[in-house]
């Protein structure tokens, strides 16, 4: 398991996280939801150690990796699919994919190479020599999505990756976090788009202001009114 235990997280002076704890299962979708500002990226940056909690801890499979490297972390099995992307936009598709696969983890073996790639994502195969400047913005986040997917990673970490997106791309990332799931990674999925979120996640947590004020199934939370139009824009 992927775990937070009550951290708290700063930028300079200004503490944004405080006291957070949720869990991350294998074979699971937790999805993290709330409001602009409330949190969600600046819980991801906490567990994938570009930020260090000055209390409590993050923690793998039981050992403490609070403030680890980013590249250590990643090396151990955890995926991250930034908000921002980050893919290179001046290497070809194919290139993204082969130099994310560096940095592989050599633990579980999931089985994600270019071809397997190609094969769920068909579009990046017709696009594999095109500059990542040269994408839309869906074929980016494909691209974002299968970068982090080379690594072979034990968890999955996604922030926002339905933003801005038409439908039709929606659904490929919907049915590829369905099929990760299945063969047993962990997912951590930041989404503003409610009815991807009910779709996927297994477990809710809902942000509001640095303090985790809901955990539930998306049943709950589809019937908790009070949730839903105080900490979501709903
Ligand atoms: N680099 C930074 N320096 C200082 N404050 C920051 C920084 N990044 C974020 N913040 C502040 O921390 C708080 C939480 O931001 P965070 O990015 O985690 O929110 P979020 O829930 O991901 O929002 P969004 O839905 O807009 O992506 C906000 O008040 C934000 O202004
Ligand atoms: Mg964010």
């Amino acid at each position: 398991m992927l775990a937070i235990d009550d951290v708290h997280a700063y930028y300079g002076d200004s503490h944004v996280l405080h006291g957070v704890s949720l869990q991350i299962e294998p074979g699971k979708v937790t999805s993290l939801l709330g409001r602009n500002g409330a949190g969600k990226t600046t819980t991801l940056l906490t567990v994938m150690g570009f930020l260090t909690p000055r209390k409590g801890r993050v923690s793998l499979m039981g050992q403490d990796i609070s403030g680890m490297a980013p590249h250590r972390i990643s090396r151990r099995g955890v995926g991250l699919v930034p908000q921002e992307r980050g893919i290179f936009p001046s290497l070809s598709v194919e290139e993204n994919l082969l130099v994310a696969a560096r940095g592989a983890h050599s633990g579980n073996g999931s089985g994600w190479q270019l071809d397997r790639i190609y094969k769920v994502f068909p579009r990046l195969a017709e696009r594999k020599g095109n500059m990542g400047f040269q994408l839309s913005g869906g074929e980016q986040q494909l691209l974002s999505i299968s970068r982090a997917l080379m690594l072979n990673p034990t968890y999955l970490l996604m922030d926002e990756p339905s933003e801005g997106l038409a439908p039709l791309i929606v659904h490929e990332i919907v049915e590829v976090v369905k099929e990760v799931r299945a063969q047993g990674m962990g997912v951590l999925l930041i989404e503003q788009n409610l009815s991807v979120a009910l779709d996927l996640g297994d477990v809710h947590y809902v942000l509001s202001k640095g303090h985790v004020c809901f955990r539930g199934d998306s049943e709950t939370l589809a019937h908790d009114e009070a949730v839903l139009s105080t900490h979501l824009s709903v």
